[in-house]
């Protein structure tokens, strides 16, 4: 197979989602550059097979699409989001940390991108808990699961789906590292595959904004409106 007589380097030139499988396998690109994957293969007790397995898996896009979403619950639509965050925290940004920690120069980047890191998983855990712990109720009070329904509207009365949503439309939290990239106007290639992993980073993230924006808060927004209108007209009633 001509992959294995290739060099790391020509590999990742190819194709820079090979650097994410190749790390993924234990074998770091910028360490390697000038070896061919056989003998490195050959060297580790990689089995080929498994190699192609794990090339074919990065190289797929995982994502689904904005009508297919659309199609489901509330519940579901916050458990892909989930995984979604998983995969930032767990996957990518650690992986990105790791090819800047190891890049000679661009101190700027290497000041900025953990701070990045930490608000982004502050926003997460904060996106999480409120907005997503808020909708989980609705559906709870939706679905007849809740004791006292009124009571628990009453506790959350001063959490607005509406004024979350327009602050969500709002961020933008790569914005500084997106233009820092852009800069930089490096060939070496350890360089160009941090930057098309932070491109690549930033078209999933403004993908998973806009699911949010435009198919979890509107839901979100139609489920309130009908709980709060069941919950008065059950409150006339009594
Ligand atoms: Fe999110
Ligand atoms: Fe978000």
């Amino acid at each position: 197979m001509r992959v294995f007589n290739q060099t790391i380097h020509s590999i990742v030139d190819e194709n820079f989602i090979y650097a994410r499988a190749l790390s993924h396998l234990g074998i770091e690109f910028y360490l390697h550059p000038h070896r061919r994957l056989g003998e490195l293969c050959e060297e580790m007790g990689l089995v080929k097979e498994q190699v192609l397995k794990s090339f074919y898996l990065f190289d797929q896009n995982q994502r689904l699409s904005f009508s297919e979403l659309n199609k489901f619950s509330l519940p579901i639509i916050i458990q892909y989001l989930r995984h979604t965050h998983h995969t930032f925290i767990k996957e990518k940004l650690p992986y990105v940390a790791e090819l800047i920690r190891h890049l000679k120069g661009k101190d700027d980047l290497k000041l900025i991108f953990p701070e990045f890191v930490e608000e982004f998983i502050h926003h997460i855990y904060e996106e999480e808990d409120t907005v997503f712990g808020y909708i989980h109720q609705l559906v709870k009070i939706d679905r007849g699961m809740m004791k006292n329904p009124a009571g628990a509207l009453w506790e959350a009365r001063k959490l607005s789906l509406e004024s979350m949503h327009q602050e969500h439309l709002e961020e933008d939290e790569l914005a500084g590292i997106r233009d820092l990239i852009e800069t930089y106007h490096d060939t070496d290639l350890h360089w160009q595959v941090i930057a098309k992993e932070i491109r690549a980073f930033d078209r999933e993230m403004m993908y998973h904004a806009q699911i949010e924006n435009k198919i979890l808060f509107p839901k979100a927004l139609q489920l309130e409106l009908s709980v709060k209108e069941k919950i008065q007209k059950i409150s006339q009633l009594n």
